[in-house]
């Protein structure tokens, strides 16, 4: 039988893209999304391409959908070989001006519905001493960067819940665990951000707003001049989450580019994959 995949979030980027890039290499992908209104074209590839994608309904913040989604997996294949966690969204804005309902969704979707993802499947990779559950978490998720706070501590959240699984549940139950670490991508995501996030037309309001502005022109003067690629396209990364699911022995964490490597440099130099962390920590309390 071919390995399985669930993927989160594929009706664009990084997620549309490993779903097409797994099938073409042979995985048989249950590619979810929350809208499968939204599935028209990766419908389209499927039936161009012949590919062994089926499409899911899943919403990472509504754990009845998710259990329905692995209910169907399980009762066509009787197992789940990899889960990759990749549905996420940005926000870029003073927490002291986020709402209530701002703060509580940009933890939900980019923390919380790992969790709960992580939880529906675990048990039958645990049944099996087998499986791959791969994060696709950020540079935010360990570096703070300024006006994504709020995302950047769902994010961090994301890699401090992996650490702690890997030390105890990876190793004694076969599961390998892997924080993907991109740096910008050129998807929906900046647009989904600002479209979730913007009030009266702004982002950022009173002594915030010039900071804010020169925050963004920074983003875009350094994406234009930098020798560096700030911005890899949704199929990069996505290369790199193959090699990832294919690797027997895949690392706790790995960055997407050079550029990503470099801002997170201080934060890993001395352990750049998580290896020594993992063993540590699992020396140190089991
Ligand atoms: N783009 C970047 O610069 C960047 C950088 C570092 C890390 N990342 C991370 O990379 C991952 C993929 O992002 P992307 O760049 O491919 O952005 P994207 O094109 O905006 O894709 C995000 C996906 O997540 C889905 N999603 C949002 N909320 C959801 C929910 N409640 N349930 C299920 N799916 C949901 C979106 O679905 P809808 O179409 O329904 O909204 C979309 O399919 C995210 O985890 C993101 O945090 C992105």
């Amino acid at each position: 039988m071919k390995t399985n995949v669930l993927i989160t979030g594929t009706s664009t980027g990084v997620g549309f893209e490993s779903a097409l890039l797994f099938a073409k290499n042979g995985f048989k992908v249950y590619a979810s999304m929350r809208n499968l209104k939204k599935a028209g074209p990766l419908k389209q590839q499927i039936e161009e391409e012949n590919l062994d994608i089926k499409l899911l309904e899943l919403d990472v913040v509504d754990p009845a959908s998710i259990e329905k989604a692995v209910k169907t997996i399980i009762a066509n294949d009787g197992k789940i070989d990899v889960l990759i966690n990749n549905a996420g969204a940005g926000m870029a804005k003073p927490s002291e001006q986020a709402s209530k309902a701002e703060i509580n969704w940009v933890t939900d979707v980019n923390y919380h519905g790992v969790v709960y993802c992580t939880n529906a499947v675990l048990p039958f990779m645990r049944e099996r001493k087998q499986g791959k559950i791969i994060n696709i978490t950020s540079v935010g998720g360990l570096v703070g960067q300024p006006f994504n706070e709020l995302y950047c501590a769902a994010k961090f959240a994301v890699e401090g819940y992996t650490e702690a699984l890997a030390s105890y549940v990876g190793k004694n139950f076969n599961i390998d665990f892997t924080c993907i670490e991109p740096g910008g991508i050129a998807t929906e995501f900046t647009n989904s951000a600002v479209a979730a996030t913007m009030v009266d037309g702004q982002l950022a309001t009173g002594e915030y707003l010039p900071i804010f502005e020169k925050y963004l022109g920074g983003v875009q003067q350094r994406a234009e001049e930098e020798e560096v690629q700030l911005y890899q396209t949704g199929l990069e990364v996505a290369e790199v989450v193959l090699k990832v699911a294919k690797n027997e022995n895949p690392p706790l964490r790995i960055r997407t580019s050079a550029w990503a490597e470099n801002l997170c440099q201080l934060k890993t130099a001395a352990d750049p994959d998580g290896t020594k962390l993992v063993n540590q920590v699992f020396s140190q309390f089991l």
